[in-house]
């Protein structure tokens, strides 16, 4: 494999489900318990507020209660002995890439542990919950919502993703349905610019065809041997 100096890692919900957090499209995912247009959208938090507060809620108490699993831990390992450039960008809304021991980290799809005051625009770390409304940290009102980015909001930080795509030499998609763009096209970026590209998951998954190499298991069994192996 040519010299490799910048590395992009893409995460899902694959990546957490060992810690026991819900994927989003498996068997008994978090989607199937509730409608994802009754939770995930501008349009149902404008339509029955409390409903979508206190799903947020729930989700941020139970992302509390799990713990790092032996992939976070791996790619945090890696961000640490890495002396090129590495970014993982990740689709997960909880903090186990940070709690693992990583910093180079990108939520582009936001964090439950942040609210976001509708009104003065500011994020606030936030570990309780925002059903009773309490005052924004910043400016008092209380009008914080979930800093997540439903379905139909722009991702965050996507020019930054784009630069790290344009300079990676290896792109790495880890526990991801590849179900949702555009995290779901980063691979043909990638690889259009010239990057090789893995896919690290439990099955094939949309995109597997457009990686140079697919390995299939658990992330908890491969990502430890790929950083390994990457580390030599
Ligand atoms: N190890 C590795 N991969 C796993 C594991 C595991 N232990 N368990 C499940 N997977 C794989 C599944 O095979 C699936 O391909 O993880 C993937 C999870 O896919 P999704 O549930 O679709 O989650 P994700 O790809 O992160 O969803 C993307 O969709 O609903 C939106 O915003 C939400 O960020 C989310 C986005």
């Amino acid at each position: 494999m040519a010299a490799i100096r910048n590395i992009v890692i893409l995460t899902g919900a694959g990546i957490s489900a060992e810690s026991g957090i819900d994927t989003f499209r498996g068997a008994g995912g978090l989607w199937e318990n509730h409608r994802v247009e009754d939770v995930a959208t501008p349009e149902a938090f404008e339509r029955d507020p409390d409903l979508v507060l206190r799903f947020y809620d729930m989700r941020r108490a139970a992302i509390q209660t799990r713990e790092p699993n032996a992939a976070h831990t791996a790619l945090a390992r890696l961000d640490r002995e890495w002396r090129g450039n590495l970014l993982i960008v990740t689709q997960n809304v909880d903090d186990l890439h940070e709690r693992g021991g990583a910093r180079r980290v990108l939520h582009m799809h936001g964090e439950h542990l942040n609210a976001w005051c509708t009104a003065c625009d500011a994020r606030s770390r936030w570990t309780g919950p925002l059903i009773d409304r309490p005052p924004c940290p910043v400016c008092g009102a209380p009008a914080l919502r979930p800093d997540i980015v439903w379905f139909g909001e722009m991702p965050y930080r996507m020019e930054e993703i784009y630069d790290a795509l344009r300079a990676a030499d290896l792109f790495v998609s880890i526990g991801t349905s590849g179900a949702v763009y555009p995290a779901a096209g980063f691979v043909r970026n990638a690889r259009d610019l010239g990057a090789a590209t893995l896919e690290l998951n439990l099955e094939r998954s949309q995109g597997s065809g457009w990686f140079d190499a697919s390995r299939l298991g658990p992330a908890t069994e491969l990502v430890p041997a790929w950083v390994d192996e990457l580390l030599g």
